[in-house]
């Protein structure tokens, strides 16, 4: 049975060496049985746990269409992370989840979809962009901008290749610094906005990445009339019990992780710090 305070172990079937300091793990709950109610929706994180290190949130980066396996893209960011990264296929992590709320992905179907990520924001915005791609006619024009500080930090590569070669959806790319193969746009993100034509009053935006980025990229969208109801970011704040006990995100009368962590601009302009 599902109990969001205690983890239940997950299996780790694969390990995607993404850059050099991203992996993406693949992971199956051990007991099938325990957890066979298990669905979750794009937005949505889970805390990983590893015996002796600790725990962290992470963001689903695969289709909630397909819950019997569901991946994290995990940064080596600290003691958590670079216990994560030691793991081999085989081993396992506790998983408490799926926690928060999520995209809205219904409520958008018959919109023009704008998808903005900055380097390690792709992941979370991939468990919307699946299911959103497994349902294409839905949705009018879909326009991906991806800015990343080397082209070798960019994850994903493999599917970002395939999304270059659908003919039903955009994809442009940009890093700060190129290498000698790059020969695509260079610059931050917010420089691929001129390169695009869309309709703001059928376009709803979806961002995450660092905080500066999506400053920018918010600022940007309300200068070319976007309304704040089309614009829908996450927030990251250091998290501890994940469900709403602790405190420990909370902005105001919000909590990050159970109010948390997708908004619209009009929900985050509100918050007293931001
Ligand atoms: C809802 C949510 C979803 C997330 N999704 C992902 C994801 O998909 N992939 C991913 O790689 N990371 C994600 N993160 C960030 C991830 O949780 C942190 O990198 C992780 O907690 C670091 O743990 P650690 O023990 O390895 O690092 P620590 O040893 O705790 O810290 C290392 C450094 O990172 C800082 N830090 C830790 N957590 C955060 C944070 N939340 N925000 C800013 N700085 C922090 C610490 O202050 C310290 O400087 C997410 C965070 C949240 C809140
Ligand atoms: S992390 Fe504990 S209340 Fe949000």
């Amino acid at each position: 049975m599902e109990n969001i305070y205690l983890p239940d172990l997950a299996v780790i079937d694969r390990i995607v060496d993404e850059t050099h300091d991203i992996k993406t793990f693949t992971l199956r709950f051990a007991s099938r049985e325990l957890r066979k109610n298990f669905r979750f929706k794009s937005g949505q994180f889970v805390e990983a746990s590893i015996f002796g290190a600790g725990e962290a949130p992470f963001g689903f980066a695969s289709n909630p269409n397909h819950p019997e396996h569901f991946d994290i893209t995990v940064r080596a960011a600290g003691v958590v992370t670079r216990a994560m990264h030691a793991l081999k296929p085989g081993d396992y992590m506790g998983i408490r989840g799926p926690l928060g709320n999520h995209f809205p992905l219904e409520e958008v179907k018959g919109q023009d979809i704008l998808i903005i990520a900055g380097g390690i924001g792709l992941p979370p915005l991939k468990s919307l962009i699946d299911p959103m791609l497994d349902c294409r006619g839905d949705f009018g024009q879909f326009i991906i901008l991806y800015g990343a500080r080397t082209p070798a930090d960019r994850v994903y590569k493999p599917l970002l290749q395939e999304w270059s070669e659908r003919g039903d959806i955009t994809l442009l790319q940009t890093v700060d610094t190129p290498d000698a193969a790059w020969s695509g746009p260079v610059g931050v993100v917010t420089t691929l906005f001129e390169k695009i034509k869309l309709a703001v009053d059928r376009t709803v935006a979806f961002t995450c990445g660092p905080p500066v980025m999506i400053r920018f990229v918010i600022q940007e969208l309300l200068a070319m009339g976007f309304a704040e109801e089309r614009i829908i970011s996450t927030l990251e704040r250091y998290m501890k019990c994940g469900v709403g006990k602790c405190g420990h995100c909370a902005i105001g009368h919000k909590y990050i992780c159970v109010d948390g962590p997708v908004f619209s601009w009009r929900q985050i302009k509100r918050l007293p710090e931001r």
